[in-house]
């Protein structure tokens, strides 16, 4: 069982980009840590991260088996009307996450055009967030009995 984490552009370089704004966790830690909080029920993290708009979009659809996705697009949230497309044949459940508070931020920033999609939103609390996205997709998936 795998869970898919799907980061959109200019989020490889977590870290050294704006750390005032997104923090210094790098993708690396945060890959480990939400690989950690899901091993415990034996699922697998599939990582990907990509620049383009394309590359997130077969990511989608060569990961329809996983049990849910964690997905960051990044700038993509606002513009990114294939990668929503995408994400609507997507069959299980997702939950957007962005690290900043975007409503705190330019007008731009303050709609996404994917929410709507999204089971749930986490906004705001940087790192942490992808964490709480796994724990709710987690309690979201039961558990086989
Ligand atoms: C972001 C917020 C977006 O508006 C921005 O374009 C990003 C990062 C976040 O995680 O806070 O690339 O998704």
């Amino acid at each position: 069982t795998t869970l898919l984490l799907l980061n959109g552009p200019n989020l490889g370089i977590l870290g050294r980009r704006q750390p005032e704004v997104y923090g210094t966790a790098t993708l690396a830690d945060i890959e480990a840590a939400v690989a950690a909080r899901i091993s415990d029920r034996g699922w697998k993290l599939v990582s990907v991260q990509r620049e383009s708009e394309g590359e997130l979009i077969h990511t989608i659809q060569d990961n329809y088996d996983s049990i849910g996705a964690i997905v960051n697009p990044g700038a993509l949230m606002m513009y990114g009307w294939s990668l929503r497309d995408a994400l609507a044949n997507y069959p299980n459940p997702w939950i957007e996450v962005h690290l900043s508070n975007v409503w705190a931020r330019e007008s731009f920033r303050h709609e996404s055009i994917l929410s709507a999609l999204a089971r749930g939103v986490i906004v705001g609390l940087g790192a942490l967030g992808y964490e709480l996205a796994a724990q709710a997709l987690l309690d979201l998936v039961p558990a086989p009995s």
